[in-house]
C-alpha cells in the first residue's frame, strides 16, 4: 500500500472535527419548544422516516467514508484485539497536563483559524462546566474526557478513535447511523453475533458489553483508578450516541447503567454544543487546572 492509499484508509476525514459536526448536525441542541415537548432530557424525539434519509444524503463525502470504514472493520474481534492491544497501559508514563499538551500535537488539515484545537475543545468543555458550577470531578472528567484521542498520535485509523460508538456480538441497533455500511462487516453473517443477545445475556450490563473501539474505552481505562463512577461512565460513553441519545439496547442493562444514563446524558451538552471561536487561554487557565489535576491523580498516569 503506498502512502496516499494509507492515509485514505487511516484519514478519510481531513480533521476529527469533521466527525464532530455531523453529530452535531444529527442531535441538533434541543430547542426550548422540542425540549417542553420531549419525555426525557437527552432523548431525541422522534425524528421521520425521510429525515433519517436526508442526513445520509447530505452528509460529507468523507463522513460516509469515514463511516463507511467504522462500521467495516469494527468487527467484535477487532475490538478484543485492541483491548490486548492497548488495555495493559504499557505505552507512556505521563502526567494529565503532560498528556493534553501531547495530544495537541495532533494537527490535520483543519482550518487553524477558524477550529479549535484539542487542548482547547477539552478546556472549553471544562470550562463550561466550571461556569455551571458542576462539581470538581466532572470538571475534570470534562478536562479529560477527549485525551484518548492520542490513539491516533500512534497510527491508529481515525475510524478506530472516533464514531458513534455501538455493540459488537450482537444485533446491530438501526438506530446507528449509516446502518447499512455494516452489510460489509463480517460479523453481519455470523449468526451468533446476529441475534437480539448475541453473545450477552439479558440484562448483563454494559460493564460486560464490548464496544466498538475508540478513544472512550481507552480513556476510561486509563482513568479508571481516579475518578468518581459518574465520571468513568461519562468518560465511556461519551460518544455511545445509540444508548445515551437513541435510548437502544435497553435489554442489556443493568440496574448500574441505568443509574448512570442521567450522568452520561447530563455531560452530553457539555461537550457537543460549546464549541465557541472564542478561544480559552491555555496559558491563563493551567495554574488551575494543574491545581485541578493534583486534587485527583498522581504526578504521573499510565497510557
Ligand atoms: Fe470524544
Ligand atoms: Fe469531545
Amino acid at each position: 500500500m503506498n502512502p496516499t492509499q494509507s492515509d485514505a484508509v487511516n484519514k478519510p476525514l481531513k480533521s476529527l472535527d469533521e466527525w464532530e459536526d455531523f453529530v452535531v448536525q444529527h442531535y441538533p441542541e434541543p430547542s426550548a419548544e422540542s425540549a417542553a415537548k420531549k419525555p426525557a432530557v437527552g432523548v431525541a424525539p422522534d425524528k421521520k422516516q425521510e429525515e433519517f434519509r436526508n442526513y445520509e444524503a447530505e452528509a460529507r463525502p468523507t463522513v460516509r467514508e469515514f463511516y463507511r470504514l467504522n462500521h467495516t472493520h469494527q468487527t467484535h474481534d477487532f475490538v478484543k484485539a485492541k483491548h490486548r492491544e492497548f488495555l495493559g497501559l504499557n505505552r507512556m508514563t505521563m502526567g494529565v497536563w503532560e498528556a493534553a499538551e501531547y495530544l495537541n500535537q495532533l494537527v490535520d488539515d483543519s482550518d487553524p483559524d477558524t477550529d479549535l484545537s484539542q487542548l482547547q475543545h477539552l478546556l472549553q468543555t471544562a470550562e463550561h462546566l466550571r461556569r455551571d458550577g458542576q462539581p470538581r470531578w466532572m470538571v475534570m472528567t470534562g478536562f479529560v474526557h477527549d485525551l484518548g484521542k492520542i490513539l491516533c498520535l500512534w497510527g491508529e485509523p481515525q475510524w478506530a478513535v472516533v464514531g458513534d460508538t455501538f455493540v459488537t456480538g450482537c444485533a446491530y441497533s438501526p438506530k446507528i447511523v449509516f446502518p447499512k455500511f455494516f452489510e460489509a462487516n463480517p460479523d453481519s453473517t455470523n449468526p451468533v453475533y446476529q441475534t437480539r443477545n448475541g453473545v450477552y445475556e439479558e440484562g448483563c450490563g454494559l460493564d460486560n458489553v464490548l464496544l466498538s473501539w475508540g478513544h472512550d474505552e481507552y480513556i476510561y481505562n486509563v482513568c479508571k483508578d481516579y475518578l468518581p463512577k459518574e465520571g468513568l461512565a461519562m468518560l465511556r460513553y461519551h460518544s455511545f450516541y445509540p444508548w445515551h441519545r437513541e435510548s437502544e439496547y435497553g435489554h442489556l442493562l443493568n440496574d448500574k447503567d441505568r443509574a448512570l444514563l442521567p450522568w452520561v446524558q447530563k455531560f452530553n451538552p457539555y461537550d457537543l454544543y460549546t464549541k465557541s471561536h472564542t478561544k480559552p487561554d491555555a496559558v491563563a487557565l493551567r495554574p488551575y487546572y494543574e491545581d485541578l489535576i493534583r486534587e485527583f491523580f498522581p504526578e504521573k498516569i499510565r497510557w
